[in-house]
């Protein structure tokens, strides 16, 4: 693996199953049954200029879990950025403070530019419509899972994407993560103007998948092994497209009702969250809380793991993980509120 994470064109499929495996492996730490000090004494640096909630507290509770110390700033407005200081700049200085940097960055291109200036480990935690390359993995590793559990395999999988598949990051690293597979059935449904880039369709098509797209939801997916759903991203969109979006109708909404008509009983919803939940936004629907198919929670819970996997691999601890665990001397009360997983 290459000593950066930044875009998941650096991984095959030996490196995502060694990720796999790790993670696995992290499962009891983040689940906070055992503990490990394996990253004693290293500190990350968590550099985020776009907001964010689960990837940013995920990675720095991956990092802390580890047995590391995490610094960050979030914002250009607290951060030298806002001085006129170059990401070169920023980046060797972080460098020197730092063992590991996560970045996210809305221009693309910005956080490989960074990487480009340090010797340390960089991870690229999103870079405007780019790539999102530690969500896809532990999106692979969700997928993974849910198969297990439903003894269902990749091969020939049916998987839908739909939603902002233009500027949405998670699904431009997420398909070309697939394309590593067996071949598979990739179906993409995006509202007008939002469709997926045609360079990812040709890659993906090369590499001997089936590729269809289509224009609404209002078909039949009864073969569906996973339906993937993303948030129109409206703060990437250019002037013209905000004053002629027209919003997202019917055709394009996962909710219940789409789920038990057009799927079936084995179809797991994923989102990489955050769902917009604003009146009128009408993304992936509440009405599907509770269903067992709809896996973001634990989703969002594999993201620890993932993300320990990818500390642990980027700073060659993953061996000494299975040396080096302890149980936890405390507990959190698991009866508390109403955790559906
Ligand atoms: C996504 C992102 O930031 O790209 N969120 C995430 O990291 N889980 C998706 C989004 O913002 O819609």
């Amino acid at each position: 693996m290459s000593p950066h994470l930044l875009s998941v064109d650096s991984l095959n499929r030996d490196s995502v199953n060694h990720l796999l495996r790790v993670a696995a492996q992290m499962e009891p730490i983040a689940q906070r049954r055992q503990v490990t000090r394996v990253l004693e004494g290293a500190v990350l640096g968590n550099l985020f200029f776009e907001a964010s909630t689960r990837t940013r507290v995920s990675f720095h509770t991956a990092f802390c879990r580890l047995g590391g110390s995490v610094c960050d700033t979030t914002g250009f407005t607290f951060s030298s950025m806002a001085k006129g200081e170059s990401l070169y700049d920023t980046s060797r200085v972080m460098s020197g403070y730092c063992d590991a940097i996560v970045m996210r960055h809305p221009d693309q291109g910005s956080v490989a530019e960074f990487a480009a200036a340090t010797h340390v480990p960089v991870i690229n935690g999103g870079d405007g419509p780019g790539e999102h390359p530690s969500q896809a993995l532990l999106d692979i590793y969700t997928i993974d899972k849910e198969f297990q559990r439903l003894g269902k395999s990749f091969g020939g999988a049916h998987i839908l994407l739909t939603g902002d598949l233009k500027y949405g990051r998670t699904v431009h690293s997420l398909i070309k993560l697939l394309s590593l597979y067996d071949p598979l059935r990739i179906t993409l449904v995006s509202p007008p103007g939002l469709e997926m880039p045609t360079a990812l369709i040709d890659l993906v098509t090369s590499r001997g998948h089936q590729v269809e797209v289509r224009d609404h939801l209002a078909t039949d997916f009864s073969d569906l092994d996973v339906v993937y759903t993303t948030r129109i991203q409206k703060e990437r969109f250019t002037e013209e497209m905000n004053e002629n979006f027209q919003g997202i109708s019917d055709d394009f909404i996962v909710n219940k009702v789409f789920l038990d008509q057009r799927c079936s009983e084995s179809t797991i919803v994923m989102h990489p969250l955050p769902r917009d939940s604003r009146p009128g936004a009408n993304d992936l629907n509440v009405d599907l809380n509770g269903d067992p198919r709809l896996a973001i929670f634990r989703q969002t819970d594999n993201g620890i793991a993932m993300r320990m996997a990818i500390f642990a691999t980027l700073l060659h601890v993953d061996s000494l993980i299975e040396k080096d665990l302890r149980s936890v001397r405390w507990f959190v009360p698991s009866q508390t509120g109403t955790l559906d997983r």
